[in-house]
């Protein structure tokens, strides 16, 4: 008897959800291999994944490759708003996973999707966010002694999880995901620095040159959304907490400055920080007129839209636009209710970068089961040997060589007795 129960917005969307699945592919030579070798090894064989991943046709090759590889996967969202509905369509009606998303549910319903996607008693956990594993250690915590380890794929889930292990909590092994070199490199700088501005654009069709442009947070995420702003012709503005970062972006040619004085002058802001209340009730009073203001980090903490709701009267203006009027009569419009703009209005990163970031997470769900037996609880960073095969196949498909060093070279790195 079938027993697959799917939580999805309509079956119907399944044949477009394929093809665009089939269009991510193309993008995704290095997981396509991993997926040929997964299907003749079955590493994952017996696993049972429960994968709380922004549910898009990157994520469905993942998933895949995953199920190629043996396992049986469930999939909820990491975001309420960031489903694609074809393709979890496609994922529930023609690949056969358990399936539980749509697009735009609420905050209850995004709970209890995940907490359907766990009823399959995972020995994997796959999160984007850390929510999977925050919902095991508060509220199913009987799932804990069947889950060998996990994969977590971006920043504040890392962040989360360190405080975790940091505070004896963890229950078992993760794996960082993000903290690979060919997850963070590009995924961050790169995806995030064009399906960020993708998002604003699709929202809003404004033009970006000789605007100012308010990135709130220099990490990765912040140095890509800048240099591709700049690339528009906008004039960038930066905010830190971090003096490294802060001289980092001046130095990229960036100005610098804090939210309080962005706040009056700029006049699209982007938070991109990880913190929350990053634009709060105090900038909201002086934000000049017709400022569009977005978040691209994890959660839809970063801008306090409660204190907006407050301070001005809200209705649609477009898709994933809301028009906030302050008593002063100035306008403000706040995208994607506040959560990330590029897979609330756009479709996230592009297949190519996200090639290598769920390669990381595909190598990775097998490294734990392999070591599964020597982990203890705790925070792991992604072996080098996987963080370079996934440089080296990416490299190949993308037609590059580089050099190799000579025997000599070698040992010239190597030693420290060669000087002047
Ligand atoms: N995070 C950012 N972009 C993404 C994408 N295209 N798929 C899954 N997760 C993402």
């Amino acid at each position: 008897m079938n027993t697959i129960t799917n939580d999805i917005k309509d079956p119907s969307l399944a044949s477009e959800g394929v093809r665009r699945v089939e269009w991510a592919a193309r993008d995704m030579p290095v997981l396509k291999a991993i997926a040929e070798r997964f299907e003749a090894e079955k590493p994952l064989a017996g696993q049972r994944i429960t994968a709380c991943l922004h549910v898009t046709t990157e994520t469905a090759n993942l998933l895949l490759t995953l199920k190629a590889g043996g396992a049986e996967v469930a999939i909820c969202a990491s975001n309420p708003l960031s489903t694609q509905d074809e393709t979890a369509a496609a994922l529930a009606e023609v690949y056969g996973l358990q399936t539980f998303c749509i697009k735009g549910e609420d905050n209850d319903t995004y709970y209890r999707h995940i907490n359907q996607a766990l009823d399959i008693k995972p020995t994997l956990t796959m999160d984007d966010g850390a929510d999977t594993v925050g919902i095991i250690h508060s509220e199913r915590r009987e799932l804990i002694p069947g889950i060998i380890g996990g994969t977590e794929e971006t920043t504040t889930g890392v962040i989360r999880l360190r405080s975790m292990s940091k505070d004896g909590v963890l229950a078992y092994p993760i794996v960082a995901v993000n903290d690979a070199d060919t997850k963070h490199l590009f995924d961050n700088r790169y995806g995030t620095g064009q399906s960020t501005l993708d998002g604003i654009l699709r929202a809003t069709n404004v033009l970006l040159a000789g605007r100012k442009v308010v990135v709130a947070g220099y990490g990765w995420c912040g140095k890509g959304i800048s240099m591709r702003a700049k690339g528009h012709g906008a004039q960038v503005i930066v905010t830190e907490i971090d003096p490294t970062k802060a001289i980092e972006a001046a130095m990229d040619g960036h100005e610098v400055m804090t939210m309080d004085k962005a706040a009056p002058i700029g006049d699209v802001f982007i938070t991109v920080t990880g913190c929350k209340d990053v634009l709060a009730e105090r900038h909201f009073a002086k934000l000049k007129d017709g400022a569009i203001i977005c978040n691209s980090g994890h959660f839809n903490a970063e801008i306090d839209i409660a204190a907006l709701e407050r301070m001005a009267t809200k209705r649609g203006a477009r898709p994933f636009v809301d028009e906030y009027v302050f008593a002063d009569g100035r306008k403000t419009y706040l995208l994607g209710e506040g959560r990330l703009i590029n897979l609330a209005a756009a479709e996230g990163h592009p297949a190519s970068v996200m090639d290598m970031s769920f390669a990381n997470q595909a190598l990775c769900s097998e490294w734990m089961v392999k070591n599964a037996a020597t982990l203890d609880k705790g925070v792991y960073t992604v072996p080098e040997e996987i963080d370079k095969q996934v440089a080296s196949l990416k490299l190949d498909t993308m037609g590059l060589e580089i050099d190799e060093l000579t025997p000599d070279q070698a040992r010239y790195l190597s030693s420290w007795t060669e000087g002047t």
